[in-house]
């Protein structure tokens, strides 16, 4: 564990807390894109989706969550790159971290627990970022992530957001 940051599995108490993080990182990043009408309904995960949170001082200060990736996207961007794959995709995505937490390896470590959790499922990771979000795209880049293609995010009724694709070699 980093100094002062605990990493552990999201439980259902903890969704109000990240929701309200995630309305702070709204207003300051513009993170996510989709905007935050409905927080909780943004964090809820699919039946195989897991999620983490991170505890700072006693207070929920991050958030990243790892679910199956669906196709298209950044798997078929995978795919075009690397041929078939046998390993099921998983997609690590709902990062954030409270901006009075940063800069002290929170991401990192959020990080770090979600790609050897997909490890352990025998995963192939990729995530997609949004092109305006350069802190996230330094971090994915400073962790040995690569950057496997552009795609558009599409938005609401049908608004495109420019991304970029990444996989975890390896
Ligand atoms: C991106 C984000 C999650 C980083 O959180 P963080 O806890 O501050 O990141 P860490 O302290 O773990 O940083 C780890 C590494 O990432 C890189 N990094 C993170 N933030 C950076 C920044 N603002 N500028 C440059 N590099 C940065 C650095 O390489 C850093 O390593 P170093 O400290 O050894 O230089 C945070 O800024 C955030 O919540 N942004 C808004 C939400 C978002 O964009 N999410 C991305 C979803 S795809």
């Amino acid at each position: 564990m980093n100094e002062g940051i605990e990493i552990r599995p999201r439980v259902d108490g903890d969704v109000d807390a990240c929701a309200r993080l995630l309305v702070e990182v709204h207003e300051r990043d513009g993170y996510p894109v989709e905007g935050v009408a409905d927080p909780h309904g943004w964090l809820v995960l699919g039946d195989t989706g897991r999620a983490w949170v991170a505890v700072v001082e006693g207070n929920v200060a991050g958030h990243v969550g790892l679910g199956p990736a669906g196709d298209g996207g950044a798997v078929e961007l995978w795919k075009a790159r690397y041929g078939s794959e046998e390993r099921p995709f998983a997609s690590i995505g709902r990062l954030f971290v409270a901006p009075a937490a940063r800069g002290r390896g929170v991401a990192r470590a959020l990080l770090e627990r979600a790609v050897s959790a997909g490890r352990r499922q025998g995963r192939q990771l990729v995530l997609e970022v949004m092109e305006k979000d350069r802190a996230a795209i330094r971090l994915y880049e400073h962790l040995g992530w690569e950057c496997i293609g552009r795609l558009d995010h599409v938005v609401g009724a049908g608004a495109r957001v420019p991304a970029l694709a990444y996989a975890l070699p390896g």
